[in-house]
């Protein structure tokens, strides 16, 4: 949390804190109607006021002039003193098609894909399973399969949420000592691009269903990569392509259950060389009551895709399990860290395994879930 915003919540009581967490999800719509409405790109030829973009989108004056307000308040427009609406910062962010722009992720993020199965979060929690199929019939990829439209969406969605994250995960690790980099279920190629770009020496392979990399190549070529990046396509349940030096799992094993994920990482595990490091792009929980939005995330995973966010203990209770060892975890300038992993077939001979990782963090297996001393 910012320190002034720590500081403000500090200053409120228990119950003014309640009540703002209850009225949160106004925010959420407020943001997903102005990108709707595309408030921010009206506003990129010339200030306006509320009466002129009623006329334009079809609304009561009265009633977008005071959504208008309310979003200046927010931060997205500024009124002047003849009550015209400019585009601040947060507004710029919202526009189509601009680098870094958000609007895809708002729509997604505060759209029905996720606002729907967030209404059965208790259904969730009740039972352990997965509130997008009670809501949507079919699992969320299952469903984005059979929805182009939704589908781009999401994974523009991928790239805007990320932020500066595949810059900063190109940055904190040495990419160079390797021939390829294999990213799976890379999506558009967005981290791959990233990494390619900081480390002239790796080519890359994109991994990913063959409708999603569709969207691929356009992004492959706007940042001059075409010819260090091949696309493959399959699925990671089927196989991985073979031989990489670098298997990348950047937002794939927290969307998946348990069962599933061991198949991906033994799959990965198949594909590996004795020189290949495999390298899991994720959020690491911190344990005990530590605030981190990766919290929030493992929330959204449980009720979305099926999946869950981990704590450093829990990877390596996973990669174990997977035939794989955790070497090390790299933090990254951004939300997530690089939890790195061999086959656990190099344990006696490489010198950077971590012997006994799982014990030594903590708390391991079923007695996770038992009470604990950790503050
Ligand atoms: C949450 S997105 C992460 C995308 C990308 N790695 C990133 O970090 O932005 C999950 C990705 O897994 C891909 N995926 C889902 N099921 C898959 C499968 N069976 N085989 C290969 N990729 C799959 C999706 O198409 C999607 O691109």
């Amino acid at each position: 949390m910012p320190k002034a915003a720590a500081a403000t919540a500090e200053r409120q009581t228990p119950q003014a804190q309640l009540v703002q967490m209850a009225r949160a999800h106004w925010l959420s719509s407020f943001v997903y109607v102005a990108a709707q409405m595309s408030l921010a790109d009206r506003l990129t030829e010339a200030p306006r006021t509320a009466a002129e973009l009623a006329q334009s989108t079809g609304c009561d004056a009265l009633s977008l002039y005071r959504f208008m307000r309310t979003l200046a308040g927010m931060g997205l427009f500024t009124e002047d003193v003849s009550h015209r609406f400019s585009l601040a910062p947060l507004g710029e962010a919202l526009r189509a098609g601009t680098p870094g722009s958000v609007r895809s992720a708002v729509l997604t993020l505060a759209g029905p894909l996720f606002t729907k199965p967030a209404s059965e979060l208790r259904y969730s929690i009740k039972t352990g399973k997965t509130a997008f199929e009670k809501v949507f019939g079919m699992p969320v990829f299952e469903w984005l399969a059979k929805h182009p439209a939704e589908k781009s969406m999401f994974s523009e969605t991928m790239v805007g949420s990320h932020g500066a994250e595949p810059e900063a995960v190109a940055k904190a690790y040495d990419f160079s000592q390797f021939e390829t980099v294999v990213d799976v279920g890379g999506a558009t190629g967005n981290l791959l691009a990233a990494i390619l770009s900081h480390h002239r020496k790796p080519r890359g392979t994109l991994f990913d269903l063959p409708h999603v990399v569709h969207d691929a190549p356009a992004l492959i070529k706007a940042r001059g990569l075409t010819d260090r990046i091949a696309i493959e396509t399959g699925s990671f349940f089927e196989a991985v392509p073979g031989g990489g030096g670098c298997y990348l799992l950047s937002h794939i094993i927290h969307d998946w259950s348990e069962a599933r994920c061991l198949a991906i990482l033994g799959n990965c595990r198949r594909a590996m060389t004795p020189n290949s490091r495999l390298l899991i792009i994720e959020t690491v929980l911190p344990t005990g009551n530590t605030p981190h939005p990766g919290k929030m995330s493992d929330m959204i995973m449980l009720t979305v895709p099926g999946g869950q966010e981990r704590t450093e203990p829990e990877y390596c209770e996973l990669l174990e399990k997977a035939g794989l060892r955790l070497t090390q975890v790299v933090p990254t300038e951004s939300a997530v860290g690089i939890v790195e992993a061999l086959p656990a077939w190099l344990k006696s001979t490489d010198r950077t395994y971590r012997r006994g990782a799982c014990h030594r963090a903590g708390h391991f297996g079923p007695d996770r879930l038992a009470p604990r001393n950790d503050g």
